[in-house]
């Protein structure tokens, strides 16, 4: 299976979700694609601790997300920081930009997976992820849920993968996210390969 997986992040909590899918459905095998989406503001976030520093690094050299990046892939998996209860406005770019796409149905019967990082439980992050599913369906995708057994004994959102950062630079993701982003990777494999 193909899979692009294209992310927007400011602070590199997303990113770090982002590398956590890479690295899940890479070690299942898959064909797997790390975009970013264009910032250009992400140069003014360089005055930040060290270890963030290589963060925003190491995502400034990904590749940027293009239509092409999710044309031709058969899951697409979108991450965003969770703004004002949306996706970021540079996310919404990147969706706005396969406007052509749309028009030509060519993502009609893909598979898309949702994440995001959020300030803190209040603050949206599902709208975020509705957000990204509502223009999953405009695409004519069908929209993976997380399953209620994702971690036993935890609760995860139907709509997708959320961290809380409180508001903090990323340095290393959490286990509890870490875990739920593998066991979802497994299950992702699950409904896209029949
Ligand atoms: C412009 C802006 C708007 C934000 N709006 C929200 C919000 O509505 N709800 C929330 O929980 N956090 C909000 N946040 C906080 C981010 O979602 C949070 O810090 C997230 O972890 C950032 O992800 P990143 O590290 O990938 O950039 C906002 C941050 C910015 C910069």
């Amino acid at each position: 299976m193909k899979v692009a997986i294209i992310f927007h992040s400011i602070c590199g909590n997303t990113y770090l979700m982002a590398r956590a899918f890479e690295e899940g459905l890479r070690a299942k095998g898959q064909d797997v694609g790390l975009y970013r989406v264009a910032d250009l503001d992400w140069t003014s976030q360089l005055d930040i601790p060290q270890k963030t520093e290589e963060n925003l690094k190491a995502m400034m050299a990904l590749p940027q997300a293009t239509p092409e990046s999710v044309s031709d892939a058969d899951l697409i998996v979108l991450g965003s920081p969770t703004h004002f209860g949306n996706v970021s406005a540079e996310m919404k770019a990147f969706m706005d930009s396969t406007g052509g796409l749309w028009f030509h149905g060519k993502l009609t019967g893909k598979m898309c997976a949702a994440f995001a990082s959020a300030g803190n439980t209040e603050g949206g992050g599902d709208l975020c992820l509705q957000a990204i599913h509502t223009y999953a369906k405009y695409m004519g995708m069908a929209s993976v849920p997380v399953p209620v057994t994702l971690v036993s004994g935890e609760n995860w959102p139907a709509l997708g993968i959320i961290q809380y950062s409180n508001g903090k630079y990323a340095e290393a993701l959490d286990q509890r996210t870490e875990r739920a982003i593998k066991n979802y990777c497994v299950f992702l494999l699950k409904i896209c390969i029949k």
